[in-house]
C-alpha cells in the first residue's frame, strides 16, 4: 500500500474509531501489574514543560503532564472532538509533516503509537527536531515484535490465519527498525532503547472485538474481522501481549 492509500486508511480509520488507541492501552498492564505503556513513555518526561504530544489523539497523555505545558497536535477531527470532550487543553489540528510551531518552541515531545505512521517520514522527522530545544528530549512508543510469551505468539499466529495476513504491518516498518540513524540524522542522538510486554485483558466478548478493531488492517474486509472476533471469543477469561518498544532522544 503506497503513503497515499495509507494516509486514506488512517484518516477514516480515527475518524470512524476516536480514542480506540486510549481505550486499548490504558487497560494494558506491564509485569508490575500498575503501570500502564502511557506512564512508561512519560517516565523520562518528569518535570519536563512544555511538552508537545505529537499525534496526540484522543490526548491520553494531557492529564498524566503538567496541564499548563502540555500541547497536543493531531490531524484527525475525530480524535481531538473526543480529546476536546474528554476535556483536554490545548489541542491544535495539524499534521506531522508541517507543525505550526515555531523553532525550538518545546523541552520534551512525547508521540505515542504514532512514529511508525507519521508520512511523510523523513519531513515528520525534520519537523520533530525542528520543534525540539537544543538539549530537549524526546520519547517515542511504538508497537514492537518482542518480548511476547509463547501463548502469545500462538493466539497472534491464529489471528493472522483468520485474517489471512502474514504479519500486523505499518506505513514505517523499514525505517523503524533503524530509528536511531534516521534521528541522528536531524541531530537526535537516541539515549534508550527498550522494549516492554503490556497484557491487555479479555473480561468480555467486546474486549476481544474491540482489541481486533484496534489493528491497522487496511484491505481486510469486514466480514472476516468478524469472523476472527466469533472465533475467538474462547480467548474470554485471559489476556494477549502486547510488544511495545520505548526510544528516548536527545537534541544535540
Ligand atoms: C494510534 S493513534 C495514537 C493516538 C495517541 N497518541 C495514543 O497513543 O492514544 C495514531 C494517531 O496519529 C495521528 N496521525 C497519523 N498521521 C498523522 C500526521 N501526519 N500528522 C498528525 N497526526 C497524525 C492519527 O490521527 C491518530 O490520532
Amino acid at each position: 500500500m503506497n503513503a497515499l492509500r495509507w494516509a486514506e486508511y488512517l484518516d477514516h480509520f480515527h475518524q470512524d474509531r476516536p480514542g480506540i488507541t486510549e481505550d486499548i492501552l490504558t487497560r494494558a498492564r506491564g509485569a508490575d501489574g500498575a503501570t500502564d505503556p502511557y506512564r512508561w513513555l512519560l517516565e523520562p518526561l518528569d518535570g519536563v514543560t512544555p511538552v508537545l504530544d505529537l499525534a496526540c489523539g484522543s490526548a491520553p497523555l494531557w492529564r498524566r503532564q503538567d496541564p499548563h505545558g502540555w500541547i497536543g497536535v493531531d490531524r484527525s477531527a475525530g480524535e481531538l472532538t473526543r480529546a476536546v470532550t474528554a476535556g483536554a487543553g490545548r489541542l491544535v489540528r495539524g499534521d506531522a509533516a508541517t507543525l505550526p510551531f515555531a523553532t525550538g518552541r518545546f523541552a520534551g515531545i512525547a508521540c505515542s503509537m504514532a512514529i511508525m505512521l507519521l508520512q511523510p517520514f523523513p519531513s515528520a522527522v525534520r519537523e520533530l527536531a525542528r520543534v525540539l530545544a537544543p538539549g530537549g528530549i524526546g520519547v517515542l512508543l511504538l508497537p514492537g515484535r518482542r518480548p511476547l510469551t509463547p501463548a502469545d505468539l500462538t493466539r497472534y499466529a491464529r489471528l493472522m490465519v483468520h485474517l489471512h495476513r502474514a504479519r500486523l504491518a505499518y506505513p514505517n516498518d523499514r525505517v523503524t527498525v533503524r530509528l536511531d540513524a534516521a534521528l541522528a540524522r536531524e541531530g537526535l542522538r537516541v539515549t534508550g532503547d527498550e522494549r516492554r510486554r503490556f497484557a491487555i485483558p479479555f473480561d468480555d466478548r467486546d474486549s476481544v472485538a474491540r482489541f481486533v478493531e484496534s489493528l491497522y488492517l487496511p484491505g481486510v474486509p469486514a466480514h472476516r474481522v468478524a469472523a476472527a472476533v466469533a472465533s475467538l471469543q474462547g480467548w474470554r477469561g485471559s489476556e494477549i501481549g502486547v510488544p511495545l518498544r520505548r526510544v528516548v532522544f536527545r537534541r544535540a
